[in-house]
């Protein structure tokens, strides 16, 4: 039977080839973000399985619309991949506010709305793309590990809420290290490749994890991150 999925912040890099891989597995796909052109682009590649919603997720009130008027009449995954993070290293309010209007306020909105449109459906699967980032702190994009650091912390609280709730509600947060999409700038290293790194996610998916580090090899780093103190974290980061 087909399945029905939304993925915000699907115009490029990872929503869009998870996008893509979901359409390749009997999913019909509602795919967003703020680019019309690049949805329509999508679009044209597969026009049944893939609908299309130009949608800002800042725009809070908008978001509260896009949910009241779903094209589906059921929903089993909604993935959250909308992110933006700059560096800012004069500590310019502008630049971390941008962050925090995306990645918090945005994203708190939808995990929400997610939440409780599968608490009212009965079921559903949470998805959220977090970070590494969101283990420490960085002095080089403050807002940016903040925020991920609070998504992971959100997604988990909504982890607790669905583990207690007689409903099947799964959540995952979804760490990946780096991947080559526009995000990352600069030379990366242990970079997957955005074919790679949305495999591995779709695995994760399917096994309904808790949380996945994406590629797995960051697991490592993830544990590196936890235990050393943070002078030696600045050495290295
Ligand atoms: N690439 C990495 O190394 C890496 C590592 C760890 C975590 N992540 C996380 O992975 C997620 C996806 O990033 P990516 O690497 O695939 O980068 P990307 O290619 O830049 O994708 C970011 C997506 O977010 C959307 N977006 C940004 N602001 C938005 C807004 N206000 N409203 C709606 N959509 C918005 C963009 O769409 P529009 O511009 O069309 O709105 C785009 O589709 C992000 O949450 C990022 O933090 C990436």
């Amino acid at each position: 039977m087909t399945k029905n999925a939304i993925i915000f912040g699907a115009t490029s890099g990872i929503g869009k080839e998870l996008a893509k891989i979901l359409v390749n597995n009997n999913y019909k796909v509602l795919v967003t973000g703020r680019r019309l052109e690049k949805l329509k682009e999508i679009k044209a590649t597969n026009t049944d399985k893939y609908l299309i919603k130009q949608h800002d997720i800042t725009d809070i009130e908008s978001s509260d619309l896009f949910f009241e008027n779903l094209p589906f009449d059921k929903v089993d995954l909604i993935v959250l991949s909308s992110g933006v993070g700059d560096p800012n290293y004069k500590l310019k309010y502008s630049i971390d506010l941008k962050t925090m209007n995306t990645n918090v306020l945005g994203t708190t909105k939808l995990m929400q709305l997610s939440y409780n449109y599968f608490n009212k459906q009965g079921y559903g699967h949470l998805v959220g793309i977090t970070s590494i980032a969101s283990i420490r702190g960085n002095r080089h994009v403050p807002a940016y590990f903040a925020s991920k650091a609070y998504q992971s912390s959100y997604l988990e609280s909504l982890w607790m809420k669905a583990a207690r709730s007689k409903n099947d509600i799964v959540v995952t947060n979804i760490l990946p290290g780096y991947v080559d999409t526009a995000m990352a700038k600069g030379n990366m290293f242990w970079i997957s490749t955005l074919d790679k790194a949305c495999k591995q996610i779709y695995t994760a998916i399917k096994k309904k994890k808790k949380k996945a580090y994406i590629t797995k090899r960051w697991r490592l780093v993830a544990v590196f991150l936890r235990i050393m103190p943070a002078n030696i974290i600045n050495k290295y980061f």
